[in-house]
This record gives C-alpha cells, sequence and structure tokens, in this order.
C-alpha cells in the first residue's frame, strides 16, 4: 500500500471543512458554549461537572466508568457531583481555598476524580502527582508548590517527606487514617459527614487551576500553571481534534499526574457530558483489548509506546475481541511511527491520528483531524485559532522544508500562565510573540508539520519527559558516584532509553552489581522512569570550561556521530 497519504475517511465528523473553519474562525464564538457567557460565573468544576448534574437529561448518564484489577464502578454527573461537593465541605473545614495549593498523590480512582473536582470547587489549584513518584520527586514539588494540602494514600505516606515539607498543614488519607489527627484527615469518615450541597467558589477565567510539574534540560521540575481559561480550548479541541459526540463513550489512557490526564483525561470529555472511561493500574496488551472491548470504547486517546507495545503483540491478538464501537484513534506524546498507523489500518482498520502539544501548551495545538488526510510521520495542521510556524532562533519565521524551532503565536486560550516562582523561566520561553518549544520541526508546503527532535537534552522515554539533571543530581547522591552525564538513546520501543555516564569515586569498582544498584538507587528515590537503563562508566565526563556536562558530546559519542565543535571543551 502506498503510505504517502492516507486519505480522509468519509464519515459524519464534527469538524467537516477545515479551511473554510480556519477562516471564519473565532475563539469568542466558542465562548458562547459556555455558562459563564450568559450568567458571568465562572468554575470548571461546574462547566464539566454541575452543568450536567443539574440538566435533568444529563444527570443520571455515567460520567466515570472506573475498572481496576481489583475494582469496577461507575458514577453518574449527578454523583461526581455531589461527591466533589462533599469534599469541598471537607477542605473548607479545614480552611482551603481560593489559590491554595492541593495535591493529590493516589492512584487513578473515582475518589481521585471527586477530590480533584472538589479542589476546583473551592476555587484552590489542583496539583496531581505520578503515583510512580518517589521521595525526591514529590518533595521537590511539594516543596516548590508550597501545598497546603496533600491527598494521598496510607500506602504511599512513606514517601513523602513530611519532615521537610512545613507548609504541608494537612493530609488527607483515603483508606484509613494515622492516630495523629491534627495532621491527618480520614477521607472515608469526613465523606461521610460531609454535605451534598456546596456553593462553588466563583472565580475569574484567568485564575490558577491546575499545575503539572514538568522536565526541562535544567534545574528542577517546573510547576507550570493553568487557569480555567483553558476550559475554551479543551472543549474545542474534544469537539474537532476528539470527534466527541453526545453518545461516545471515550478512552484516554494517560495518568492524571501527567497533562494529558488532566486535559483530556478529565477536562475534554466531561465539558462535553461524555462518558468516560478510567482505567488504573498497568496494562498488557490484552488488558488494553479487554478494556477497550468490555466498555464498547468508541473515542481512543492513546500514545506511540502502547500502540507499539501493540504492534509487537500481533495482529491476530486483535481478532480474539470485538472491538466494533470503536471509530477513532489518536495518539500523543512521542513521535508516531508511520508503520504503527499501516498496523492500525491492517488491524482496526482505522487512521491513527497524531496530535502534538506540550505540558506548556495545555491543549492539543497540531493535530490530524479525522476530515483532512494523514501523511505519515507527520503531526498534521494547527487547529483553528492557532497560528504555528518554523522560526530562527531570533524568532524570524523560516520558508518551508526547512528545520528550525517549532513555535506558536502567543495567545491561545489553554497557553501556561506562570512557571511557579520562576518569571524568568516563563518569560525565557517567548521570543518575538512566539512561544518557542524546544522541538525541532519543519514545515511542507501544504502546511504539514513534522516532528525532528528536541532542541534542548530533555529526554522522552515512552512518552515521558525526563530532565537529565534531575537524574544526574540524584546519581551523585549515590557515595560510589562522582559525576554523571545523562542522555536519551534511541529505541524502537520506548522512543528513548535513559543511559547515564559516571565516574566513580576512589575504592569503588565497576561491577554489575555496584551498577544495578545505582540504578536501583535512583529507581527507589525519584521514580521508576527515570532509572537509566544504561549506565556506562567513564574515566571523565566532558564537561565545559564553564563546568557544564556536555550532553550533546555523549550522545554523539554513544551514537558514532561526528563530535562537532568542541571548543568550550574543558582540557
Ligand atoms: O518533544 C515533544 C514531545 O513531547 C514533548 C512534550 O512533552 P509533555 O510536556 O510531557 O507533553 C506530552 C503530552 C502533551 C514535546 O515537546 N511530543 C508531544 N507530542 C508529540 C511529541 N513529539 C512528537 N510527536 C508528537 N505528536
Amino acid at each position: 500500500m502506498d503510505m504517502q497519504v492516507v486519505p480522509a475517511r468519509k464519515g459524519n465528523y464534527n469538524l467537516q471543512d477545515y479551511e473554510k473553519l480556519r477562516e471564519s474562525f473565532s475563539w469568542e464564538d466558542v465562548k458562547k458554549n459556555f455558562t459563564w457567557n450568559t450568567t458571568g460565573k465562572v468554575n470548571m468544576a461546574y462547566e464539566a461537572v454541575d452543568r450536567h448534574a443539574t440538566d435533568p437529561a444529563k444527570k443520571d448518564k455515567v460520567a466515570l466508568l472506573y475498572s481496576s484489577p481489583e475494582r469496577e464502578e461507575s458514577m453518574t454527573f449527578e454523583q461526581l457531583s455531589q461527591e466533589s461537593n462533599k469534599f469541598a465541605n471537607v477542605l473548607k473545614k479545614y480552611e482551603i481555598s481560593k489559590g491554595d495549593r492541593v495535591f493529590l498523590f493516589m492512584p487513578r480512582s473515582p475518589e481521585f476524580y471527586a477530590a480533584f473536582f472538589g479542589i476546583l470547587k473551592v476555587g484552590a489549584i489542583a496539583g496531581p502527582l505520578f503515583e510512580a513518584f518517589m521521595e525526591q520527586a514529590v518533595r521537590d514539588r511539594l516543596q516548590d508548590s508550597e501545598a497546603k494540602l496533600l491527598i494521598t494514600t496510607p500506602d504511599l505516606l512513606y514517601r513523602v517527606p513530611l519532615n521537610e515539607l512545613p507548609k504541608l498543614e494537612k493530609i488527607v488519607l483515603v483508606g484509613g487514617n494515622k492516630e495523629d489527627t491534627n495532621k491527618f484527615i480520614d477521607y472515608n469518615k469526613e465523606m461521610k459527614e460531609a454535605s451534598i450541597n456546596f456553593s462553588i467558589e466563583w472565580v475569574d477565567l484567568e485564575d490558577g487551576m491546575l499545575l503539572h510539574y514538568t522536565s526541562g534540560s535544567t534545574g528542577k521540575p517546573k510547576g507550570i500553571l493553568h487557569v480555567h481559561n483553558a476550559m475554551i480550548q479543551h472543549y474545542a479541541t474534544a469537539e474537532w481534534v476528539l470527534d466527541l459526540k453526545e453518545e461516545d463513550v471515550y478512552w484516554c489512557t494517560a495518568d492524571p499526574g501527567w497533562v494529558t490526564g488532566t486535559s483530556y483525561g478529565i477536562f475534554a470529555p466531561w465539558l462535553h457530558g461524555v462518558t468516560n472511561v478510567i482505567r488504573g493500574g498497568r496494562f498488557t496488551p490484552d488488558d488494553w483489548y479487554t478494556t477497550l472491548e468490555k466498555n464498547n470504547v468508541s473515542v481512543w486517546y492513546t500514545a506511540p509506546t502502547a500502540l507499539r507495545m501493540l504492534v509487537s503483540y500481533g495482529e491476530e491478538a486483535v481478532k480474539k475481541y470485538d472491538l466494533d464501537t470503536l471509530r477513532h484513534i489518536l495518539s500523543v506524546g512521542e513521535p508516531l511511527n508511520p508503520e504503527v498507523i499501516t498496523w492500525g489500518l491492517k488491524a482496526f482498520d482505522l487512521r491513527v491520528h497524531d496530535t502534538w502539544w506540550m505540558t506548556e501548551t495545555g491543549a492539543q495545538l497540531i493535530v490530524n483531524l479525522p476530515s483532512l488526510e494523514i501523511r505519515p510521520g507527520s503531526m498534521g495542521k494547527p487547529i483553528p485559532g492557532v497560528e504555528a510556524s518554523i522560526v530562527d532562533n531570533e524568532g524570524n519565521e523560516i520558508p518551508p522544508n526547512q528545520m528550525g524551532n517549532l513555535a506558536i503565536k502567543e495567545g491561545w486560550p489553554s497557553m501556561m500562565r506562570q512557571v511557579w516562582n520562576n518569571p524568568g523561566k516563563f518569560e525565557s520561553y517567548f521570543i518575538n510573540g512566539w512561544y518557542v518549544s524546544g522541538d525541532s520541526a519543519y514545515q511542507d508546503e501544504d502546511g504539514y508539520f513534522w516532528f525532528q527532535g528536541r532542541l534542548d537534552d530533555v529526554i522522552n522515554t515512552s512518552g515521558e519527559r525526563v530532565g537529565p539533571f534531575e537524574v544526574e543530581s540524584k546519581l551523585i547522591e549515590h557515595p560510589a558516584v562522582a559525576e554523571a552525564g545523562v542522555i536519551g538513546k534511541p529505541d524502537p520501543e520506548r522512543g528513548e532509553i535513559i543511559k547515564a555516564f559516571i565516574t566513580l569515586n576512589d575504592g569503588y569498582d565497576d561491577t554489575k552489581e555496584l551498577l544495578e544498584d545505582i540504578r536501583q538507587f535512583v529507581k527507589t528515590g525519584l521514580s521508576a522512569h527515570a532509572a537509566p537503563r544504561e549506565i556506562e562508566v567513564k574515566d571523565s565526563i566532558p564537561k565545559t570550561r564553564s563546568g557544564k556536562i556536555m550532553r550533546r558530546l555523549l550522545k554523539s559519542w554513544e551514537l558514532g556521530l561526528p563530535t562537532g565543535d568542541t571548543s568550550t571543551l574543558e582540557d
């Protein structure tokens, strides 16, 4: 089959004519879909939950369809509204108010979503943490955000270094409690006593709503602040890109610890009142298929790493399942291999639609729309209302077919509003009116964007962004490690794996046991996905004269590429 292009299929898509909409488009029109457009009263939790809960035609519709290996449960919009009201009352009782940071560190569960909307209902800022984070990752985020309250489980509590978190006043424990009731709050007990009525805190569109930490190439993870206004873009992209309709059953596989798991695992489907499948735990290929089949999923948003896993599991497996309801598949987080698109056509008779965006952008920006042809390997075109381009380092646009910085014209609705505690970092993203993404790409003559790689040292392993600095810092905490340089090494299944180069302190030998011990040290101290899969011992780590690790040089060595300009290398 000719993989040059995959033509659009005929279908009743929400968005038929991309070019026409681009021309006539205004974000003002999208705003008409929201209650606040007429009442002036704003809160994401109202638009995503309470609005449907107070609509007699919608209130008994299933909002959340939850399953994990241990538990299955569903919640209607009315139930989700009441449960989140109860949690909002609990938060209020413990004096959480507008602007406070409240973090969630727990597995996906119905309680997570009730608590999440409870946080928004009091006007506080929610900070979801990935459940696999270990002590250092948890500490860095809670310290930087000065979180006042944390919701977690007794099992995860050992990873929360309480004595290093003076600003953390209370901890809500889901499923058990501790004796110290000055510090600990029993979720189940409080929820039993809490009223199902709550008067929501109305906020401004520009008020903080969500804090997601993400990695850069230098320094600790940065807190990316999103505001309620982002809902405008979540709503619009759910319609055009996810192609969501009233009767759909939607599944986004991402954990809410990552931005995809909030923007598209929470907001996008629920703003449209669509039934949302939530699946906790780890997955085998058969779990993916079973979840799709059992829930009659019609729209599925996932990641290349998961799709690649299914490709290697084989086409035969697909035939064991009845996936007739599935009509639309999307992908995000890493380059989508053309092979996956070929496979999707064979295995599901469906196209896989790539989407490009970032934690900082809050919502999809460059996408493959159902009504456009797919050019395998391309991320697609910018959504209506968004201008994307390729710019040079001064922020000047450059012609088609030339590689440069992938950049977005400032001012789309879901753009981050702050890097927490770090205004300088925030400013550094913008040049000459463009948000510069850190990705390199080119644009073809027809306006399709083609991803080429990261321009900085950020690693993308299985779709998860890892900052080399964070891993290096952890590595050198190990008594055997003197210096460390960390890079992403290309890998067919994971996109990149983390490879660490280290030097050893005197008295330590380069043994298999030691390297495994160092790997475990990162895994248990930081998080599993940040642990290097490969560690190589060197006599020295290349550094610039100013002491910066030359990761680029390490990478060139690793890949056997020319080393380029090494004039700044220290002797
Ligand atoms: O390098 C790009 C890659 O993931 C980065 C953003 O990561 P994160 O903030 O964790 O957000 C991921 C999900 C929104 C980008 O700078 N990336 C994301 N989508 C794609 C991608 N690379 C290639 N193709 C994509 N579709």
